[in-house]
């Protein structure tokens, strides 16, 4: 594995070439860092599931450059879903879509639909462009993490988390600490109406906003979608995570700025606001485990706007356990 270090311009074209003959390449995202492969080179996608340690039927996004590849990956794409690309990529929102032949069993799990995003962030526009001028279509990347553990925010747990697991001809590119911080809206648009499946920053408002419509939210008994980000157990620290305020001297505790810290508790951030919650929420979760701590106390906000993503991955990291 090669950490790169020199010219920015040298470094992505290496790292585009590194994809375009096999290799995984491991970049910055605005929302995390995303472990990359050519998304139409099946022995390259089948590393990422060995690195991730992911189960095989478990479909990936594919990341492109620009909506002219769209047409490629996707088809019978609904007039809501051009709306919410106009107006939200390059951005942190990933839209499901009915695939076209391009998106092989290999990408979708044997799904017949197909997860497609465009990153805003500098770094990874310029590593698609590069790839796609090299003759690539897209770049297949989910969280550069573990399976089940907590999506990597900077190098630094990005090398944490696989490391070991990647092999010399790989790169991680050096893009600081991602923006956001949480994972992409997931937005199924295979149906009538949008369903989304994953809050993310883009938030249910913003989008009920361009489409001038109620939206649903997915509800694990409603559809049956293959997502491993819908799992109940899932970005997990070492330490136990519990959704309250109740923590006891020696445990972890997350919460708005404004909330007191309960007496002898181990205060790991002080979020000022819902944007730096969501900033600081993977951070502070691996911060426990540095410091070995077995429960991490981390406290909903109001179930508003990003509020509503920040809630779903602190539910998602305690797996369901509420004391
Ligand atoms: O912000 C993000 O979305 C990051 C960055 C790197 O782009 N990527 C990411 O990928 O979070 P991943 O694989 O860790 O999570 C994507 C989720 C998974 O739960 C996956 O199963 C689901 O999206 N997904 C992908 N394609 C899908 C499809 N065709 N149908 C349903 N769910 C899909
Ligand atoms: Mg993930």
């Amino acid at each position: 594995m090669s950490l790169t270090s020199g010219s920015p311009a040298l470094e992505i074209r290496d790292a585009a070439t590194a994809l375009i003959s096999g290799s995984l390449v491991a970049f910055p995202t605005e929302t995390v860092y995303g472990l990359g492969a050519d998304a139409c080179n099946k022995d390259a996608v089948s590393r990422i599931y060995k690195v991730k340690g992911r189960p095989t039927n478990h479909p990936l996004i594919v990341h492109i450059s620009s909506t002219n590849l769209l047409q490629r990956w996707a088809k019978d794409i609904p007039d809501y879903a051009n709306k919410l690309a106009n107006k939200f990529w390059p951005g942190p929102m990933t839209l499901i879509l009915p695939r076209s032949d391009l998106a092989k069993d290999f990408i979708t799990g044997g799904q017949n639909n197909v997860g497609i995003r465009i990153p805003s962030h500098n770094i990874a526009l310029s590593l698609l462009e590069e790839f796609e001028s090299l003759g690539g279509l897209g770049v297949a990347a989910p969280s550069a993490n573990r399976f089940g553990k907590v999506s990597p925010t900077n190098i630094l747990d990005v090398k944490i988390e696989l490391g070991e697991y990647l092999g010399r001809a790989d790169q991680i590119l050096d893009g600081g600490s991602c923006e956001i911080g949480i994972e992409s809206t997931i937005i199924d648009c295979t149906q009538p109406n949008p369903v989304i499946l994953r809050p993310g920053f883009i938030s249910i408002e913003m989008i009920e906003d361009i489409l001038s419509t109620n939206l649903q939210i997915h509800n694990s008994t409603q559809i049956p979608v293959n997502a491993p980000g819908l799992l109940a157990f899932h970005y997990s620290p070492n330490g136990q995570v519990v959704p309250n305020a109740n923590a006891k001297p020696g445990d972890g505790f997350v919460a708005l700025a404004h909330i007191p810290t309960p007496p002898g508790a181990i205060r790991l951030a002080s979020p000022k606001d819902y944007n730096e919650y969501a900033y600081l929420l993977y951070r502070s979760l691996r911060l426990a485990d540095n410091k070995k701590l077995t429960k991490i106390h981390v406290v909903p906000v109001e179930d508003v706007g990003l509020g509503k993503a920040i809630n779903n991955r602190i539910i998602k990291a305690s797996g369901g356990i509420t004391e």
